[in-house]
């Protein structure tokens, strides 16, 4: 795993948009994540197709995860989030942006045919946060390390995390989501994972000095060959190793 370490949100996102450019440049495949941790890297993405450096036009994208039973443009899909935070603001085809259908009313067969999706296409580099508990996508403790897309229950405490996105009325909240499985995620040719804040510490050290369990779902990254992960100070606060972490980036071949 290669360990950047960087001052704050800013640096992280200007770090891991600068990992993802060469594969954009190329006209690969991208894997998107939502939730607070990727939008310094879309901020930069944007900034970088202002300026003339980067275009969409051609790329094919996979969400992670989807609220089962929200439609696309429902204000609070996931579809609708990233399109809000970083599509719509560069040259991207929403056709090309894909994501589970959140309203078959068959959601295992639509976790199916989303999983064959990205199997037909493959995915040059996935774009992951992480949660407190190490969890990615929708994976929480437990998940199979191997897992394809699934269907997945919502703990309480994620309906109540996530209650503020619905003007605090947990009965809104759905109950399932659908999500790329361990499986799929590791099986994207490059993984770079941003996390910020002391919040994340916990799981950052976890997921790189930690046993590979289920119990951490982003310990599964110890698995991946290609794996990239941009964190700031306060992320990287718990790493035992950080020192080696740093000499180890000053001497990576580039
Ligand atoms: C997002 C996702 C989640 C988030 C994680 C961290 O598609 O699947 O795993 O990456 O919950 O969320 P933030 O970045 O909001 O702290």
């Amino acid at each position: 795993m290669d360990i950047i370490i960087r001052a704050d949100a800013q640096e992280v996102g200007k770090e891991a948009a600068a990992v993802m450019a060469p594969f954009i440049k190329q006209g690969r495949t991208i894997g998107l994540a939502t939730g607070s941790s990727p939008l310094t890297t879309y901020r930069e993405l944007i900034r970088m197709y202002e300026s003339g450096e980067l275009t969409f036009k051609t790329i094919q994208a996979f969400l992670l995860d989807e609220y089962v039973g929200l439609a696309r443009d429902d204000k609070n899909s996931y579809f609708r989030t990233i399109r809000d935070e970083f599509t719509a603001h560069v040259d991207f085809v929403d056709a090309n942006v894909h994501s589970p259908d959140s309203t078959d009313p068959d959601p295992y067969h639509a976790a199916a045919l989303y999983e064959q999706k990205i199997i037909d296409t493959g995915v040059a580099i996935q774009l992951l946060g992480v949660g407190v508990n190490g969890h990615i996508g929708f994976n929480e403790p437990t998940s199979a390390l191997q897992g394809p897309t699934k269907v997945q229950a919502l703990h309480p405490q994620t309906i109540k995390d996530n209650a503020r996105f619905f003007n605090d009325c947990l009965e809104d909240v759905p109950t399932h989501a659908m999500t790329q499985g361990l499986g799929t995620i590791t099986r994207a040719e490059n993984i770079i994972m941003v996390a910020t804040g002391e919040a994340k510490a916990d799981a950052i050290h976890r997921i790189v000095e930690g046993p590979l369990t289920a119990l951490c779902p982003g310990s599964v990254l110890q698995l991946h060959a290609n794996v990239t992960l941009v964190v700031d100070e306060a992320a990287a606060s718990r790493l035992e190793h950080a020192d080696y972490y740093r000499t180890m980036e000053q001497i990576r071949l580039r």
